[in-house]
């Protein structure tokens, strides 16, 4: 169930209000969008529905339809798994093996530890964000506890990133080390609730995590602190942080402008420890092993492990863990086999938000920095093939017209901006010729670039620019 809407003028910014979408529907994400002509059927009727659903999580076997149960291949690159032990071993649903496997120790250790020793195991990890923006773990949780009052735990369970399924995996086949996390988080910040907000696009998630809930409850584990499960209703600004607090609290679900920032007046104007699932899952692993183990999985410039979601393009998608930093070339060719058909056109991390990769950049480290100077980002790590079947035309078309449907509204070149390059990028699908120069995507791009409130806009405007970086002469042979 989803929170009471108490703005009606906010029904308009769902597209599944009345819940999942039903059994059947096809998916309109990237990544189904990538594979396309392996069901040109499923595809048009994804593109013909009103109410698009924006990633089912079933990226591994796109193009899917809602209803599929398909469980992605997982594999553990890394030296050993901090997120997927359990997942890799098929995964633990109830309460008492995931005790009998350790689970819980490190609930018991953090407890035994001050908030502040803690919170610096953490610092000292270097964990950043995975939902996306990368903001250091540590510092966060610092900032909230800082900040005293009352504070609470929102889990961004929205998984919005088109060819992401990684939060998907751990909610439905590891729940209790979500569980276990925010009795870690609360510790640290001196919270007694938590809030799970999930994207109703995974309901056997939403049941598993439910239930898993509900016997935690039982077993009074992990005590200390109240979760509650409540369900998004089909809105990808909604997994931005102040957009998802607005939806929390029933009202539009706009961006708020900072500040006030979320860590200092959150849901209901209380601290807010907003993280996402794979962030906080993290944590129980460090707490264990300490901050300098989860470091020294990584590279010396980025720290950790990451899970990552390969798409149905690559000979071998699945969910995979890996070390931090190895080359986007080891992803892409060793783990995810290249493509299925064709030649690579290019790669996309991170979701839309993000950039595209040519194949000539795939030696990159997969980093927050290197990938940023190659015009990509780590995003919340989908990652994205596309072959040699997709334009640069009908992909820049696709972006736009999903960065414009899921617009909140608030600043005109992302609503209307985005609308129109979407607009003029189908009509060159179409074959129409001329329909936009080069300066009027110039003055497009800059306007969402320099006046965007939110990583949405400013995202689209980096996915632009990427391409202006590394794809010229396609981009200008599209350009009158
Ligand atoms: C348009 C937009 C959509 C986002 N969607 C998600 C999402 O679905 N899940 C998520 O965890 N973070 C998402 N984020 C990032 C959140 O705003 C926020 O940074 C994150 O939840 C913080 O948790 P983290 O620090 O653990 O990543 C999104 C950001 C933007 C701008
Ligand atoms: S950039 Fe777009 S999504 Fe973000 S606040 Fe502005 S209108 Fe809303």
């Amino acid at each position: 169930m989803g929170r009471a809407i108490h703005d009606p003028g906010a029904v308009a910014s769902y597209h599944h209000l009345h819940g999942a979408p039903p059994s059947g529907a096809a998916c309109r994400g990237l990544a189904c969008f990538a594979c396309r002509a392996d069901n040109p059927e499923r595809w048009a009727e994804a593109t013909a529905r009103r109410s698009p659903i924006y990633c089912l999580g079933l990226c591994h076997v796109s193009p899917a339809a809602a209803g599929e149960t398909a469980r992605p291949s997982v594999r553990v690159e890394s030296a050993e798994p901090v997120l997927l032990e359990n997942i890799a071993a098929g995964g633990v649903r109830d309460l008492a093996t995931y005790l009998s496997r350790g689970g819980g120790d490190a609930l018991n250790r953090a407890r035994s530890m001050s908030p502040e020793a803690l919170i610096e195991t953490i610092v000292e990890s270097g964990l950043r964000g995975r939902g996306g923006a990368g903001f250091p773990a540590g510092r966060k949780w610092a900032s909230v506890r800082a900040a005293g009052g009352d504070p609470v735990i929102v889990v961004n369970a929205d998984e919005g990133d088109p060819g992401a399924f990684s939060d998907k995996a751990l909610l439905e086949d590891d729940p209790f080390r979500l569980i276990e996390a925010i009795g870690i988080a609360a510790h640290a910040i001196g919270a007694r609730e938590a809030v799970i907000y999930l994207r109703c696009e995974y309901p056997e998630a939403g049941e598993i995590i439910g239930a898993a809930l509900r016997e935690a409850d039982e077993a009074d584990w992990p005590g200390a602190v109240r979760i509650e499960l409540t369900n998004g209703r089909g809105s990808f600004v909604c997994g931005e942080e102040t957009s998802l607090l607005n939806s929390l609290e029933g009202r539009r679900p706009m961006v708020r402008i900072r500040p006030p920032y979320p860590n200092e007046q959150g849901l209901y104007g209380r601290p807010t420890l907003v993280q996402n699932v794979e962030t906080l899952c993290a944590a129980p692993w460090i707490v264990e092993r300490g901050g300098a183990a989860f470091r020294d999985l990584g590279a010396d410039a980025e720290p950790g492990v990451k899970l990552i979601s390969l798409n149905a393009m690559f000979r071998e998608p699945g969910l995979v863990e890996i070390p931090m930093g190895i080359p986007v070339r080891r992803i892409v060719e060793d783990i995810g086999g290249g493509v299925k058909r064709g030649r690579l056109m290019g790669v996309m991390i991170g979701g839309p938000l993000a950039g595209l990769l040519p194949p000539r950049a795939l030696d990159t480290p997969f980093a927050h920095s290197a990938l940023a100077s190659v015009g990509g980002a780590v995003g919340h790590g989908g990652v994205i093939a596309f072959a040699d079947d997709t334009d640069l035309a009908s992909l820049i078309a696709e972006v736009f017209r999903f960065g414009a449907g899921e617009s909140c509204g608030l600043c005109a070149p992302c609503r209307l901006g985005t609308a129109e390059l979407a607009g003029a990028f189908e009509r060159l699908c179409a074959g129409e010729r001329g329909v936009i120069d080069s300066t009027e995507w110039g003055s497009l791009i800059a306007a969402l670039e320099q006046t965007s409130l939110c990583g949405h806009g400013r995202g689209l405007a980096e996915f632009a620019r990427s391409l202006e970086k590394n794809f010229p002469e396609e981009l200008a042979a599209c350009l009158r």
